[in-house]
């Protein structure tokens, strides 16, 4: 654990240090986990999004009333306003936000920490997933700037929008986006002639990101751990069309140290409020009904990995049913499946629990993000059926996200962007029944496991 949070403080400051813009590559005396996380920072792979200056300038399309405001702000205030739209993270010293490496012309492009960069408690953090991040509002903003704004044709971002992006902020439709980009091309990345492309029947669905640091305890990778873990997999987001296949094969020893950096990120600790007689009675209740799932922590802990049945979970199924067996398969063999060596799980049949290190800060829970704090994780039959965050909120009563829970959206929401910041959970693939373990628990072990989840 010490070296680990060693690693990621000492390559942490060496991108703040750099100040996030300058293009100073680590020296060879660098780890890999250090380049690992300036690739992340400094490298564009992805196409380019939008120009700094148009970022200045893209409240211009926003909705009348945001747009009033927008235009009697100061600069500051409406980038500020701009980043809470967007769900974006400030980073100190970077224009850009965290998610989008700025490029010497003053282009940003998207990359991993766009999904995978959060912020906890004003910071921003690398590895912890953005749980903000308004994808499809970014999306729709970005193609109507560049049609109102810079009257450019609107059927060339027509692919954009194709697939749905996001249904709810903080949680995405990416393993979808993946099946999409695999679809287009041949087991060596080549891009595949429109006739020989087979377009799946898609179950769009959108999961919440992953925090990196369980990566580390892994050897299957994902929510159904159907895949081996490997730096080639990993590049599933760097497939968009726009790039060609020997440059992304060419990134491949990039995608070493970025794995490297992704298994170097330490569990970030709570550092609020534990009472510790209470979580240790929490630690022998949750060992006696959690462990044998979930596993143990501290010295000599140990992660066992479980599939559980999608029968015996509960949990939604839209991410199990919605990923084709060619999409798996696609794995299997050629560049991405290094030629056979890479392990998949052609049929799984359920979901993995997933290591419950740093739980406290990964708001929200399950792989649907359709619960919003542990308290509601333990109790099922509380969970709410919509709900609304505050933007930074965080709720040390319950360990989560603070929201405002209710039965229906309120009648004066009437946009699809204003409806983003509901989770509602009877929308297809966002139920958030199941994982129903703590009915077995009393209300007084509920209580104790809640402050035992603090400490891991
Ligand atoms: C649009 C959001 C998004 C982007 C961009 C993105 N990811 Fe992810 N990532 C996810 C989601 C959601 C999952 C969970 C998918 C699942 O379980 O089926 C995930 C899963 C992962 C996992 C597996 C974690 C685990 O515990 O099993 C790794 C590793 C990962 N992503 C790395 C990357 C890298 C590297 C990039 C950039 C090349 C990237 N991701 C880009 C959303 C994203
Ligand atoms: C039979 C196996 C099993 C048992 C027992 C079990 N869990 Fe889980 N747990 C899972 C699985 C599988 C998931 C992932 C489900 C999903 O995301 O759809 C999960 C998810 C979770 C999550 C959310 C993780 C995240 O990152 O979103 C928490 C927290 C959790 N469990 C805590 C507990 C606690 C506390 C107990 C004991 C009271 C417990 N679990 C008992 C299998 C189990």
């Amino acid at each position: 654990m010490l070296r680990l949070c060693w690693c990621v403080l000492v390559s942490l400051a060496i991108a703040w240090n750099a100040g996030f813009g300058d293009e100073v590559a680590p020296s060879s005396e660098s780890s890999p986990a250090q380049r690992g996380l300036w690739y992340l920072l400094q490298k564009q792979y992805l196409a380019r999004d939008i120009h700094e200056q148009d970022f200045a300038d893209i409240w211009k399309v926003w909705p009348k009333e945001l747009r009033q405001q927008a235009e009697l702000a100061t600069p500051a205030d409406r980038r500020a306003m701009a980043f809470l739209r967007y769900g974006f993270v400030e980073m100190p010293g970077r224009s850009a936000p965290m998610g989008f490496v700025p490029g010497a012309d003053g282009s940003w492009a998207m990359n991993c920490l766009a999904c995978h960069g959060g912020q906890i408690e004003g910071q921003p953090m690398p590895g912890l997933p953005n749980s903000n991040f308004a994808m499809q509002t970014w999306a729709q903003d970005m193609v109507a700037y560049r049609v109102q704004i810079q009257h450019q044709p609107r059927s060339r971002f027509a692919a954009s929008l194709a697939v749905p992006l996001s249904r709810s902020n903080g949680t995405t439709n990416a393993q979808i986006f993946s099946v999409v980009f695999t679809t287009l091309r041949d087991s060596d990345l080549n891009m595949r002639q429109a006739e020989s492309r087979h377009v799946p029947k898609m179950l769009h669905h959108d999961l919440d990101a992953p925090p990196f640091w369980n990566v580390k305890k892994k050897r299957m990778m994902y929510i159904d751990g159907y895949v081996e873990k490997s730096h080639r997999v990993i590049m599933q987001f760097v497939l968009l069309p726009s790039n060609k296949a020997e440059t992304i094969r060419g990134w491949e020893n990039d995608f070493r140290d970025v794995l490297a950096f992704i298994e170097s990120v330490p569990s970030p600790v709570y550092k609020g409020r534990i009472n510790r007689p209470l979580a240790e009675r929490g630690r022998i209740v949750f060992e006696a009904n959690c462990s044998s799932c979930h596993g143990t922590y501290g010295v000599n802990g140990r992660y066992p990995e479980k599939t559980v049945p999608i029968d015996e979970i509960e949990t939604d199924r839209r991410r199990l049913d919605g990923m084709p067996l060619a999409h798996r398969e696609f794995f299997k063999q050629g560049w991405m499946g290094e030629e056979g060596e890479v392990s998949v799980v052609d049929h799984p049949i359920g979901y993995v629990a997933p290591p419950l290190d740093g739980i406290w800060a990964s708001a929200p829970y399950l792989h649907n993000g359709s619960v919003p704090t542990l308290w509601h994780l333990l109790h099922p039959n509380e969970r709410p059926r919509i709900w609304k965050r505050t933007s930074q909120g965080f709720d040390h009563q319950r360990i989560g996200l603070e929201v405002t829970e209710m039965e229906s959206i309120p009648a004066e929401v009437d946009s699809a962007d204003e409806r983003r910041a509901f989770f509602d959970a009877s929308l297809p693939g966002k139920s958030a029944a199941g994982h129903d373990f703590p009915e077995a628990l009393s209300e007084d072990e509920r209580l104790m496991v809640l402050e035992y989840l603090k400490s891991l």
